[in-house]
């Protein structure tokens, strides 16, 4: 199958269909910007947005891929020289400790401002209730949501 990933296509001749994405992104596609956390949809760590959406990578046999465009936070920058704003705004607010979840508030906050580019902060809340992030970074998480939408 032919896979679109990041506006470049990718032929997967030598892929089992039924493997995840997450497996493909960082094992075939060398795209490690997705992290492993849980596996099981549960923790977000491996964001990536397919047809601009959130979606958990582990969970998405690249069967169901087909024809559908995949952007993981490899894809996000404009060019070379600058960072998506949400990205950026991360980096300003100094909004990792380990940053291990930092990919999946990332791309989960980049699909939300494509749909509400104003979220309210409990819209921005309620969009990252389910990535969860260990260190307790979750005021500086905010604060770069928030300095992103500005
Ligand atoms: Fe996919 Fe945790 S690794 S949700």
């Amino acid at each position: 199958m032919k896979l679109q990933v990041n506006n470049k296509y990718y032929l997967l001749d030598d892929v089992e269909l039924s493997t995840p994405l997450l497996y493909v992104l960082r094992n075939d596609l060398a795209l490690n910007g997705a992290k492993f956390g849980c596996g099981l949809g549960e923790c977000g760590a491996c964001t990536v947005l397919v047809d601009g959406k959130p979606a958990r990578a582990c969970q998405l046999p690249v069967s169901t891929l087909e024809g559908r465009a995949v952007t993981t936070l490899e894809g996000l920058a404009p060019d070379e020289t600058h960072l998506h704003p949400v990205q950026q705004a991360f980096i300003d607010e100094q909004a990792a400790q380990c940053g291990y979840c930092t990919n999946g508030m990332i791309m989960t906050l980049v699909g939300l401002f494509r749909e509400k580019p104003n979220a309210t902060r409990a819209e921005i809340k309620s969009a990252l209730a389910f990535n969860l992030c260990r260190c307790g970074t979750h005021m500086e998480i905010l604060q770069a949501a928030e300095r992103a939408k500005a």
